[in-house]
């Protein structure tokens, strides 16, 4: 058995990862390490508890970071403050977070000598022109826009100094944005679904021009699987499957797939800041570790994902009154 330490396992992306690893990936024995902020959920993991061992704990805890790691094999670092908005309002759990609780876990590695998998994101990149027909690539100049994707960055680049100038074995991924279960009702598709839901208006931040390369959190995680299996120590890989559509247009799907006229919504304030269009080539994950996404008709997985959240209210409902008074403050 290989030890794997996930951190962030209770989170939308971590969990699906857990769950995705115990079915298809039996040889890792898993321990979550998880704070179980706001956007951490123990019960996402309730129908496989008996097979995982969950530690609550918080990553900037340095002794603690370090014990977990000296006990595994493997470390798939997920967790992190994720919510742009949230960063814009209080940027400190994200510099906390992001980047001292990486730096703990990259300490701890090299100490140790263990593998490491760092999940980062596309928006260190900054965003592109709408008629760019260039995407992200791992050669991209990094160029952050939001306290959220800033320390993002900030995290890449410890990693990729400790990979240069201590020998970590540590590999990192980019991957776009994420849809499927689990994801916290405060992001864009699953606050809508469950705005319908309520029977309240879906929120579109400004003209919803904005282009998003939508990727399934199964397609997300098999593809750190592929990365975790012959991924080359010190590389980055982009991950993305080719999945762009403005907001606007993913709005009209959810309305549509819910029986609602595809005008019935509010334009609220936009986001300061807001990135205009990323978009993802993922090229060189899929020739060099011949990796495919599954998930590749966006309207099927989103029908899934409606039908998700309204399978399981009880899951969603208790934050729903919490998140949209935060937004209601902000003119969102
Ligand atoms: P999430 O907010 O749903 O989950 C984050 C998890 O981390 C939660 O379980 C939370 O309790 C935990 N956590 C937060 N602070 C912690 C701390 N100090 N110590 C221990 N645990 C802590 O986030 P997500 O959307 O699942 O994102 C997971 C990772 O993937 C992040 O690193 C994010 O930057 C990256 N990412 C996300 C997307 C996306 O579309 N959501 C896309 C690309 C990359
Ligand atoms: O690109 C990867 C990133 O994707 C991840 O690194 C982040 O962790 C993740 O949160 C996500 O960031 P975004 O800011 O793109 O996601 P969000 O769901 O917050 O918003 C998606 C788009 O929808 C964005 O253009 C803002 C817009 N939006 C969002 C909300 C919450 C709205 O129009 N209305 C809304 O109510």
């Amino acid at each position: 058995m290989i030890k794997m330490l996930v951190t962030g396992g209770a989170g939308f992306i971590g969990s699906n990862f857990v769950h995705l690893t115990l079915k298809e990936h039996p040889q890792y024995q898993i321990t979550v390490l998880d704070a179980l902020t706001y956007a951490g959920n123990i019960h996402n993991l309730d129908t496989i508890k008996d097979n995982i061992t969950f530690v609550h704990g918080d990553i900037t805890d340095a002794k603690l970071v370090d014990q977990l790691i000296s006990q595994n094999d493997v470390i798939v670092h997920f967790a992190a403050e994720s919510h742009n908005d949230n960063s814009l309002q209080n940027p400190w759990p994200f510099v906390n977070t992001n980047i001292i609780g990486t730096y703990n876990l990259i300490e701890a590695s090299r100490k140790h000598n263990k593998r490491y998998h760092h999940i980062s994101t596309d928006e260190v990149y900054g965003d592109l022109e709408l008629e760019d027909p260039n995407k992200f690539t791992e050669q991209t100049p990094y160029n952050p826009s939001s306290p959220y994707s800033s320390t993002k960055a900030g995290s890449d680049m410890l990693v990729r100094a400790w990979v240069r100038s201590f020998g970590l074995q540590a590999t990192i991924s980019n991957c776009s944005n994420n849809y499927g279960p689990y994801q916290h009702i405060e992001k864009f598709i699953p606050r809508q679904i469950t705005n319908i839901l309520v029977d309240q208006k879906p929120k579109l931040y400004g003209s919803g021009q904005n282009v998003r390369d939508w990727i399934h959190v199964d397609d997300h995680n098999s593809a750190v699987h592929a990365i975790l299996n012959k991924g080359v120590i010190g590389q980055t890989y982009m991950i993305g499957a080719n999945g762009e559509q403005n907001n606007k247009q993913v709005l009209e799907y959810i309305l549509k797939d819910m029986g609602k006229p595809t005008s019935w919504y509010e334009q609220v304030n936009d986001r300061p800041g807001h990135d205009l269009r990323y978009a993802i080539n993922s090229s060189k994950l899929q020739k060099e570790l011949s990796w495919q996404p599954k998930y590749t008709n966006f309207e099927q997985g989103l029908q899934n994902t409606i039908q998700w959240y309204k399978n399981n209210t009880q899951w969603w409902q208790p934050q729903k009154q919490q998140v949209e008074a935060k937004y209601k403050e902000q003119g969102q």
